[in-house]
């Protein structure tokens, strides 16, 4: 159950929400490549489709959610941060952003952002925030980086660090709608000592078989999707100081393991320090 100070979307809110099951969307697509229980007919057709392109997409997106995990124990052990924005949350699974934090740190606070109605829905899930701190679900579109900051207001203080989680997301924000421009405004509003934490799929990891998938989904999924190669994705750390290892494969990224280390994940991360 939610937490005292979990704010947000009421459970009677999600219970009500509806949403169309015959196309595939990339939450429910990406929660069956995880393994998980809550995608239909038409995400599991083109979660297929994908593997067929590019099999390593299943080890791939379990690699991003280690990468994931291991970002947000780094920011609330070593980095002191208490406060995370999550954007692009996606279905709950194991080693949510609070729970991992609130491991961590009990008085963290997590804000989520997603816009697709089945997120929402379980947002309640989102929302069991160790009483300690406290968790906010705002249901919203990354392009409106304005509508977030505001949304994220209710429960984090911009007057202290914040850490903004951008994971595999930002290849659904095409370049007309500058993805650039809303990381820096998102960014804009942090004080000195936030963090941009990110991954993006690689277009020039495995690079055909990556074609071949970026193909496969934009014909079968509602969100489309735009692969970047390595000096794009570097692009969005632009004036902030990335923390060793710099930007990497996702698997590379302080890997626990050796094993960890050599999933073939398609993906570039990093999290980076502003400093001014
Ligand atoms: C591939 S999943 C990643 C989930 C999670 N961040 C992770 O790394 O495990 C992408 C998520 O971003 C959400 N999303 C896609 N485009 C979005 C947008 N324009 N605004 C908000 N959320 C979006 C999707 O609904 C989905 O839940």
């Amino acid at each position: 159950m939610a937490g005292e100070r979990s704010r947000g979307v009421t459970p009677s809110d999600s219970e009500h929400t509806s949403f169309d099951t015959s196309v595939a969307h990339v939450a429910r697509v990406y929660n069956y490549w995880l393994g998980g229980k809550d995608n239909f007919a038409a995400d599991r057709a083109a979660g297929e489709q994908a593997i067929k392109a590019f099999p390593n997409i299943v080890l791939s997106a379990r690699a991003n959610r280690a990468f994931l995990a291991r970002v947000v124990r780094f920011l609330a052990q070593e980095a002191g941060i208490r406060q995370f924005l999550d954007i692009g949350t996606g279905i709950p699974s194991a080693n949510n952003t609070h729970e991992v934090a609130q491991s961590a740190a009990p008085e963290s606070r997590v804000v989520y952002v997603d816009n697709d109605p089945v997120v929402l829905a379980h947002a309640r899930a989102l929302l069991a925030s160790d009483p300690k701190g406290a968790t906010d679900y705002i249901d919203a579109d990354l392009r409106d980086p304005q509508q977030i900051m505001a949304g994220a207001a209710r429960l984090l203080d911009f007057g202290r660090p914040v850490a903004v989680m951008l994971m595999a997301i930002l290849q659904h924000i095409d370049d007309e709608d500058d993805p650039y421009q809303i990381v820096a405004t998102l960014l804009s509003g942090l004080p000195p000592g936030s963090y941009l934490a990110l991954s993006h799929p690689a277009k020039d990891i495995d690079a055909e078989s990556m074609a071949k998938m970026a193909d496969t989904l934009n014909r079968t999924m509602a969100e489309k999707v735009t692969f970047r190669d390595r000096p794009a994705v570097a692009r969005f750390f632009n004036g902030l100081e990335l923390v060793e290892p710099g930007m990497v494969q996702a698997s590379k990224w302080r890997p626990a393991s050796e094993a960890e280390a050599a999933s073939p994940a398609a993906l570039w991360a990093g999290v980076a320090r502003k400093s001014r």
